[in-house]
């Protein structure tokens, strides 16, 4: 049987690990792994119960790193038809602190809006520009990381984080409608607060799971669950959706 490939990027992450070792478990799924830090794609490669996956180290928010990546898989005759975009930064102050929109520099800005936002333009653009993409008969699904931090104008994420996870919503309904015609299911993901180096680097309260109605943070398998059904036939008739994956932090 010939596997579909997956590119899952922010594979090195919770996230993106998680969703990576979903997906291997299948063994219906050849990946490609893509994540800025190497050696943290390494291991998560290295774990992976099943053989034939690759990894590639790439900058999203670099639209000559995502070229080449696109370029290399075209190289090697393989056309991807789902994407996972797990990837993201979400900067605070060094000792853990919130950063203000008084204290948000422009660099700082135009450096999350970069990776959290152009990366994920980029990476849907080089994905959905792949020759034959166009089918409707061969149905392709992408999907997008936001965060409930967009939907609640967030509390703990910093004011760049929020916008930027905002236009992820935004970009995956216009990709929804746009390439409906062609095949294409684009969905986002909204996870709450998931137990994540992302989450622990913002100097997490001791009893913040207790604000939770399921009374626990996520794990990186709760959000790549949901990703694994947006990526699977069961989710065949879902898109331009954002999925809630937040223990009912925010109930829509
Ligand atoms: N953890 C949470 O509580 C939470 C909540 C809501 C949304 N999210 C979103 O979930 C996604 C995954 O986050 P996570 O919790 O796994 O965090 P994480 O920090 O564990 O993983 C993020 C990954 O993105 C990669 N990355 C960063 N910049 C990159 C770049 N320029 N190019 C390629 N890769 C890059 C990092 O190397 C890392 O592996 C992100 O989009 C994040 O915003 C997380």
């Amino acid at each position: 049987m010939t596997k579909e490939v997956v590119i899952v990027s922010g594979a090195a992450g919770g996230i993106g690990r998680a969703v990576a070792e979903r997906l291997a478990r299948l063994d219906t799924h050849r990946l490609v792994l893509c994540d800025i830090d190497r050696k943290g794609l390494d291991e998560v490669i290295e774990g992976l119960p099943a053989a034939g996956h690759q990894s590639f180290t790439v900058d999203v928010g670099s639209e000559a790193s995502v070229r080449n990546l696109f370029l290399e898989l075209k190289n090697q005759g393989i056309q991807a038809s789902a994407l996972a975009n797990c990837f993201g930064i979400s900067p605070v102050a060094d000792n853990g602190d919130r950063i203000s929109l008084e204290q948000t520099s422009l660099d700082l800005w135009n450096r999350v809006f970069q990776v959290n936002s152009t990366g994920i333009f980029l990476m849907c653009q080089a994905f959905l520009q792949q020759e034959n993409i166009k089918n409707p008969e061969q149905p392709k699904r992408l999907v997008n990381v936001s965060s409930a931090a967009a939907q609640l104008g967030g509390y703990r994420s910093c004011p760049a984080y929020i916008a930027s996870k905002a236009s992820v919503i935004a970009l995956t309904k216009s990709i929804a409608r746009d390439y409906a015609e062609d095949g294409v299911l684009a969905n986002s993901v909204c996870p709450g607060l998931i137990d994540t180096q992302m989450f622990r680097q913002g100097n997490p309260a001791d009893n913040v799971a207790s604000r939770v109605p399921l009374g626990r943070l996520g794990e990186g398998d709760d959000v790549a669950g949901a990703i694994e059904f947006l990526l699977s036939p069961l989710a065949s008739y879902i898109t331009g959706a954002s999925i809630d994956v937040n223990g009912g932090y925010r109930m829509a």
